[in-house]
This record gives C-alpha cells, structure tokens and sequence, in this order.
C-alpha cells in the first residue's frame, strides 16, 4: 500500500474530515422530510435472524442471519466464497422467500414488499452481477435507474457526474466499453439516481485493480458522509474493514464474527482465518 491510503491511519469512518470537509448534503434525501429521523432506537435497516434459502423446497442457504446499518455508517459484510453475502443481500432487497425473520427499515416492516417497493420506499442495491446494461451508454444507464421518478432528474445526475467525473466524460459511450472500475462507477451511479435513503453494494470493486479499489471506497465514504448509510459486501476484506464503523464475518450462512470494523481487525481469530494471519 503507498503512503496516502487514507485508511491506514486509523481514523475510522466517523472522522469527518476524510471526503466530506465541507459536510453533508450533496445527495439530498427523497422529498417528504427528515426521513432518515427514525422512530425506533433500531438500526436503519436490518435483515433480522433470518433463514431461507432460494426457490420454495431449495435447502437453507441462510441461517438465522442478521446484517444491518446505522444512519450515517458503514457496515461491511466479509467472509468466505459460498458463505451466503450475496444471498443475504437479497434477501434484504426482498429477491428471496425468507422462512424467517423480518426485514426493517427505518422501523417499518417491510418484508412483504416486492424489490420495486423497497426500491420505492428507498432502497438502493447494486447487485454484484449484471449490475449495468452493457448496450447502453452511461447516461441511459443512469436514466434507466431513475426509472421509478417523476420528477426531474437532471440534478441527481448533476451529482453522480461530480461524483464520477469520469462518467460526464464518457457519457454518451456504451457502459460495456468501460473499464472494470468504471462500470462499477455506473452501477453505483444508477442506484443514487432513486435518491435512495439507503445504499447496499456486493463487492463493488470486484475485479479492480489496488489503487481503483483505494479510489471505489474513497467515493463510498463520500457517499455514506452524504447522510446515506450504506451496506457493503466486500472480498477485499482488510481494506473494507478500515473503512466500516461496523463488520459482519459470515461462515456458511451464519454470524460468525460482529464487531466495529476495528475490533475485527484486530481480533485474532478473525485475523488468522480471514484476513491473512
Ligand atoms: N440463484 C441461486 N439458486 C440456488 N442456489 C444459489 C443461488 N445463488 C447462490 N446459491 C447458493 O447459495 C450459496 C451462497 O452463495 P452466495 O450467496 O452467492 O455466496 P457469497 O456471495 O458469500 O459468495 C452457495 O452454496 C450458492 O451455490
Ligand atoms: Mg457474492
């Protein structure tokens, strides 16, 4: 790692000076008020002990499975290929018949609702595959991710273009000629179009190389320092945990670790078996 990873000097997610010194408030929430206030003490969204797995007879890929996020965190899912981050992800986003537990967000019970409500109610999702439409360019992609507005969405779009200024640049291209860290731009890009309330991402620097990987959370904190929690799945494990206020390590569909991202990093056992010695 060279010497201006802004993560390795441990100031951990909650010192604002990292992305944001001129605070707060370049993705505005949705319209309706402060709806980020919740009215319980719980977390701001939660998959809650939940079990169940894909299709009605398929076995149990998740087993009393809990993931969640503060407002104003990160929270970071790690663990092994095969461990169930993705399905629990899903689940979350309401893609799997869950035989139990509940999803929560912002203290309503949303695990009836269907994808497009939870997408409504404010849920952003990059899913880790298949994530942008390679056909199109990247300003029909974000296009397409605003598909659920009515109103005018050329300033949201304003702001994933400063976010990602190399998106303004290649707007008019096909997503599909981008570059692997560019496209994960773009898919990002599209979720904040809904002006979301809350964002997951399953591994949003798969295939990138180091120093894409350092510039991909650089612009996740960004985000995350906008008011927008944000739920993350990431195989980079170590450089993910630098970075959340709170940690999951999950093993064949359980908890097996919960902590702050540093209590993990520092915690032997999490150490030997999942983050290289
Ligand atoms: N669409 C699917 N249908 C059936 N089984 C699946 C599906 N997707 C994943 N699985 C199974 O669920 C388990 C967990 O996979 P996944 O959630 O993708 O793990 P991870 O994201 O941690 O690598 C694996 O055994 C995988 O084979
Ligand atoms: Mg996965």
């Amino acid at each position: 790692m060279n010497g201006t990873n802004p993560y390795q000097d441990d100031r951990g997610n909650n010192d604002r000076s990292i992305a944001n010194p001129t605070g707060p408030g370049e993705f505005p929430q949705r319209k309706g008020g402060d709806a980020v206030a919740a009215p319980g003490d719980g977390p701001f969204l939660v998959g809650e002990a939940m079990t169940g797995g894909y299709g009605r007879s398929g076995p149990d890929i998740l087993h009393d499975c809990t993931i969640a996020v503060d407002k104003g965190e990160i929270a970071v899912i790690v663990g092994p290929n095969g461990a169930g981050k993705s399905t629990a992800m899903k689940a979350v986003f309401g893609m799997l018949d869950l035989r139990e537990g509940h999803i929560l967000l912002d203290g309503e019970d949303i695990s009836r609702l269907s994808p497009q409500a939870r997408v409504a109610k404010g849920m952003g999702f990059v899913p880790q595959n298949h994530n942008i439409f390679t056909s199109m360019t990247v300003e029909e992609n974000l296009e397409m991710g605003a598909f659920i507005r009515t109103d005018d969405i050329s300033r949201t779009m304003e702001q994933v273009y400063d976010l990602f200024p190399i998106l303004r640049e290649k707007r008019r291209q096909a997503a599909g000629e981008l570059s692997g860290g560019q496209r994960q731009q773009v898919a990002v890009g599209r979720a904040l179009m809904t002006e979301p309330k809350v964002l997951m991402l399953d591994e949003p620097t798969a295939g990138v190389s180091p120093i894409v990987m350092d510039e991909l959370f650089d612009r996740i904190i960004e985000v995350s320092r906008t008011g927008i929690p944000i739920l993350m799945v990431e195989q980079n494990a170590r450089q993910a945990l630098e970075i959340a206020d709170k940690g999951y390590v999950m093993v064949q569909g359980r908890n097996a670790y919960t902590g702050t991202g540093k209590e993990l990093l520092s915690d032997p056992d999490v150490r030997k078996s999942f983050l290289g010695g």
